[in-house]
């Protein structure tokens, strides 16, 4: 086991400071809080704190000053940044004073985690060597397939440059774990990764924060704010969701990659930036610029490098594996028992589709582990799992387009004619069912 590490939060909320108490026992962490930066300073000072956690907004003293004291004296003390939504223009000047990640209140359990994770990989993330079997991991994710192994070695070929990523998958797949990975196995690991959601940030929003404004530059920009650009300089900008822009900031980030200078609203003067771009997506970029809704050049700029995450139903062998991992971390974290499974539920959930991927296995095992105490039966596995048609009869005169034929029937047919579950079981999109049923 290690060593619990010290965490040190200050906040001056004190149902906060219990929420993350609690949240970083549960994790096995060793939590110090303080709702004052002056108190905050005296712990950092007479305690060996691992990381610390800060709000932003705090009467008296704010969370930038504590920033800028622990950087100076504490300079290799990882920083998280915990705060509101209205200051995200302060949260990201602190990433350039020495915070390394930053989570916008309020944010959940998994997310606290996530952030966490990426900051002290080595202590929550599973260990190789403690398990009965090895599991084939790379930072955390997992992977024995020839398809995630593959995918593996593409994110090891990006170590060493800036190249632009896109990264498309299905939801759940892993895309922000892979982004997350590509950033902290390669050279400039030390740099902040700042990932932003162009799908949750309002499109008026989006330019201003990713850019930054100047006083003035419009309506309720009552002071100067730096964008997620100037705050990712030397590292990773992960571009989550891109689908989700307006042609009018696709042409914005065109000319920030281009140009490799961003202008602030406002203002008439730009600036240079040194960023890795990492996009993400889990709609088919190729269709929105047919329809006109995406810009094929900001498309072939940020699809320098492509990586495509392979659905789980595609993984060969890895579902099982992380039934296991999700399994030990789940029991562990709500101290109960591992579970285990019978054979043939093993089996089911070996050849379910899993349309939610990695997410779905995640929250379905999350959910066994917290509901059940001993062995995994059919009867607890919902009828959905279960129905998944393989048989077709062993011959040798039928031609692949026959078997393919029939077996498509027959999963119609076991799924109601549902066509939106039989695309999905099948691997395929329910546009290409229809034209093979036609
Ligand atoms: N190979 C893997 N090994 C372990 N955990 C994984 C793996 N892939 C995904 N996960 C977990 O599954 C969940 C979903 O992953 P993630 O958020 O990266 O998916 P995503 O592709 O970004 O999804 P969305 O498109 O919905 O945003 C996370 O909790 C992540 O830690
Ligand atoms: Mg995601």
């Amino acid at each position: 086991m290690n060593k619990a590490l010290s965490i040190l939060v200050v906040d001056d909320s004190r149902d906060m400071l219990e929420l993350i108490r609690r949240q970083l026992q549960e994790l096995g962490l060793n939590p110090f809080i303080s709702d004052t930066v002056m108190d905050g300073i005296d712990i950092l000072e007479s305690s060996q704190i691992d990381l610390l956690i800060t709000d932003l907004n705090m009467p008296e003293v704010g969370g930038e000053q504590l920033i800028r004291y622990a950087s100076e004296h504490f300079p290799k003390l990882p920083i998280l940044v915990i705060t509101g939504y209205p200051s995200i223009d302060s949260a990201v000047n602190v990433m350039k004073m020495g915070a390394l990640e930053y989570l916008i209140k309020p944010f959940t359990f998994d997310e606290l985690e996530y952030a966490l994770n990426s900051i002290l990989s080595d202590i929550i993330k599973p260990h190789k060597t403690d398990d009965d079997e090895s599991l084939d991991n790379f930072q955390g994710i997992i992977g024995a397939s020839p398809k995630m192994q593959n995918l593996f070695r593409s994110i090891k070929r990006t170590q060493s440059n800036t190249a632009t990523i896109l990264i498309s998958g299905e939801s759940g797949t892993g895309k922000e774990l892979i982004a997350r990975a590509v950033h902290y196995s390669g050279d400039y690991s030390s740099s902040p990764f700042v990932p932003v959601n162009c799908g949750a940030i309002p499109d008026q929003l989006l330019e201003s924060e990713l850019f930054g404004h100047l006083k003035g530059s419009f309506t309720g920009a009552i002071s100067d704010k730096t964008g997620f650009f100037q705050a990712a300089n030397g590292g990773t900008l992960f571009l989550d969701e891109i689908s989700n822009t307006s042609l009018e900031v696709q042409a914005k980030l065109l000319r920030a990659i281009q140009e490799k200078e961003v202008t602030m609203l406002g203002s008439t003067k730009s600036q240079k930036v040194k960023v890795r771009i990492i996009a993400a997506t889990n709609v088919n970029i190729q269709d929105l610029i047919a329809q006109g809704k995406f810009r094929e050049d900001l498309f072939y700029r940020l699809n320098v490098i492509s990586i495509e995450v392979p659905p789980l139903r595609q993984r060969d062998g890895d579902i099982l594996t992380l039934v296991k991992f999700f399994n030990k971390k789940f029991s562990q974290e709500n101290s109960k028992p591992k579970l285990k499974f019978e054979r043939n539920v093993l089996t089911a959930l070996k050849n379910y589709a899993w349309p939610g991927n990695v997410r779905e296995l995640e929250n379905f095992i999350q959910r066994l582990v917290i509901m059940h105490d001993n062995t995994i039966t059919m009867e607890e596995i919902p009828d959905y799992m279960k129905s998944r048609p393989v048989e077709i009869e062993s011959t040798t005169t039928l031609t692949l387009k026959e078997v393919e034929k029939k077996y498509i029937l027959k999963v119609l047919a076991a799924n109601d004619n549902n066509k939106t579950k039989t695309a999905k079981i099948l691997g395929i999109d329910r546009k290409t069912l229809r034209e093979k049923l036609k």
